[in-house]
């Protein structure tokens, strides 16, 4: 979604602004747009397009206080009189979020006399803090009573050319938080645009205001109530949001996987068991008692649940349910309060999953699971129990490290669930644990196949479309190759279980259709084998991915790849690196945005 960065600071901030933009640009990028507080007047500067044209056109632009914000387009098209800051009499505003009651805003301030120039929700959040400041001249209260007013998402900064130095923030729903230094006080949806300047974060709550000065900060509820938030030196290492040797986040993140494993397993360290601790402190008595699973996610993440039905079924013999979002939370469905429901979510605010975990919750379903690569998101907040993954930030929109250590998660609450139902014995337990102690040499091993995955990728850049093949627990693996491959290459791509190849996209298999089959040593490998000589039998060429041990042999149409080593119960976690690694190459030999795919926006916050 969008990206805000604010600042007040006693030396000209334009930098900072441009700089932190530049960090949050993954979270949008249809255009972006920065005002400060000028000598006589608001100025502002917005561009269509990236920040780095932002950053051209405001060079001359100088100010100690102002705003700034990176969109990505919901109410209205990308365009410059769309992007923000929105202006409206002396103060300007951005915004991150929707705006529900925006028709009914609009058409009251229109009937005021104000002039809309923008198709933007936010326009009338600029216009109602402009009608409030006519009688209540503090820009605090007046954004406050705003804030009053508006239902919906948000998270805005404000600043009035009237009332120098300062500016005012607001969050309900979207992410926001503060940095706060000795020379200076800043906001921004997210810590990475704030390193530069400030380790020192205090994250606000919902319905929080707050007011930054030079000099500091305070902070309200919205009834104007003052609370204290603490301080939280952000661990996040500025490294982890550099390229660094990488041409592009995606590859770096696809590199860090074993580090991501890594210290996502961490908690494991020498143990020879699974302590159910690790997802809260009343995960042990929970877990025993849930009889029923509902995995509940978006896109990616609903990925990485529908593998893990597969364990949790298999392995600790619970039924489970993976549901996508947007689907669970307006359909009726038969509430069960003794299942333990899971929300699997990189950003930890996709809007869809949080209003399905809430969904869940208002159905007498209390027993929650969140499965986040934030902290301090929504989604981790509202949940009973919790497993932070240590992925690091994931800066590319297609998901890639985010992913793998969403399943080793997942592998170890499917121990958890398992030992807690007795289902495991100590010998079994063992073993898995040592397989995932050696998962991120694994992954490495994996990340040896790039040469080879490169010269396929060559022969990818022409085609239209590609079919995905695969079958158990490797089906989810094989829809995760055909989302990345569509995300960031723009060839259209669809994956099928292989069994149900017959029963339609057979008729689509001809010699312009590649074929990509993940193909792992496993029990149904003589089942997948008929399947793909249905396909060469019609003159469709294969691409597939086997592992070291298998008996797919290479010839005429049929080229393979093979893993070092079949990795069994977590062969997933390995079989979806080099899909990775293919659709990233694909998109270069295409010269797409690999990083900023088209359309698409890192965490989507709106429903
Ligand atoms: C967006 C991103 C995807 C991601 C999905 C769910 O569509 O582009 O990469 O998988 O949101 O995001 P979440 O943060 O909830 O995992």
């Amino acid at each position: 979604m969008c990206g805000i960065v604010a600042a007040a600071a006693n030396t000209n901030i334009v930098p900072v602004l441009v700089e932190g933009l530049k960090k949050l640009e993954y979270r949008g990028y249809d255009s972006a747009g920065i005002a400060v507080i000028g000598s006589s007047q608001i100025e502002r500067v917005r561009s269509v397009g990236r920040v780095a044209e932002l950053e051209t056109a405001s060079a001359s632009t100088q100010s100690p206080t102002g705003i700034a914000h990176t969109r990505w387009a919901t109410h209205g098209v990308p365009c410059e009189r769309n992007a923000h800051p929105h202006i409206s009499g002396s103060i300007a505003v951005v915004h991150n979020g929707i705006i529900e009651n925006y028709e009914a805003l609009r058409a009251e301030l229109s009937a005021q006399g104000y002039v809309f120039t923008s198709d933007t929700d936010t326009e009338s959040i600029a216009h109602l803090v402009e009608s409030l400041l006519r009688n209540e001249p503090d820009l605090f209260t007046a954004v406050r009573l705003a804030c009053r007013r508006l239902i919906g998402a948000y998270a805005i900064a404000v600043i009035d050319q009237r009332q120098p130095g300062k500016i005012v923030v607001a969050r309900e729903g979207s992410p926001l938080l503060l940095g706060v230094s000795e020379t200076g006080n800043y906001a921004a949806s997210d810590a990475s645009a704030l390193l530069q300047v400030t380790r020192n974060m205090v994250y606000l709550e919902n319905g929080d205001l707050a007011e930054l000065t030079v000099g500091g900060v305070r902070i309200t509820r919205l009834d104007g109530t003052p609370v204290e938030r603490p301080v939280h030196v952000s661990q996040l290492s500025a490294a982890a949001v550099e390229l660094g040797n990488y041409s592009h986040y995606m590859q770096k993140e696809i590199f860090e996987q074993p580090e991501a494993l890594a210290n996502t397993l961490e908690m494991i360290g020498g143990s020879k068991s699974i302590q159910p601790g690790m997802f809260g402190a009343e995960a042990g008595e929970m877990l025993a008692d849930i009889d029923q699973i509902l995995i509940l996610a978006c896109g990616t993440s609903a990925h990485s649940g529908q593998t893990a039905r597969y364990w949790l079924e298999s392995i600790a013999g619970v039924p489970c349910n993976v549901e996508i979002a947007s689907e669970y939370r307006y359909r009726t469905s038969v509430a069960n309060p003794r299942q333990l429901v899971v929300a699997i979510s990189q950003s930890g605010e996709t809007a869809d999953t949080l209003a399905a975990l809430r969904h869940a919750k208002s159905l007498g379903q209390t027993r929650t699971l969140a499965l986040c690569n934030v902290p301090e998101s929504a989604i981790v907040r509202e949940s009973a129990l919790r497993f932070i993954t240590r992925a690091g930030p994931e800066i590319g929109v297609a998901s890639t490290k985010a992913f793998t250590t969403q399943l080793a998660a997942l592998f170890l609450l499917t121990l958890a669930v398992a030992k807690a139902k007795q289902r495991l014995n100590a010998e079994q337990e063992a073993t898995f644990i040592e397989q995932l102690r050696h998962l991120p040499v694994a992954v490495n091993k994996v990340l040896d196949l790039e040469n080879d995955i490169r010269d396929w990728a060559q022969r990818f850049a022409d085609k239209h479309h590609a079919l995905f093949l695969g079958r158990g627990r490797h089906y989810p693996i094989a829809l995760e190759g055909a989302l990345k491959l569509k995300e960031i290459s723009y060839i259209h791509a669809e994956a099928y279980p292989a069994g149900e190849l017959k029963h339609g996209p057979l008729a689509l298999v001809d010699a312009k259709m590649p074929v990509i089959s993940v193909a792992p040593n496993d029990e149904l490998l003589e089942k997948l084998k008929s399947n793909l000589q249905e396909v060469r039998a019609r003159g469709g060429e294969l691409y597939v991915f086997a592992d070291g041990d298998s008996e797919i042999t290479e010839s005429d149409g049929i080229h393979v790849l093979r893993l070092p080593e079949h990795y069994g119960q977590l062969s997933p976690i390995l079989h979806v690196i080099p899909l990775q690694l293919l659709s990233y190459h694909v998109a270069l030999v295409k010269g797409t945005d690999v990083d900023k795919p088209r359309n698409l926006a890192k965490s989507v916050t709106v429903e």
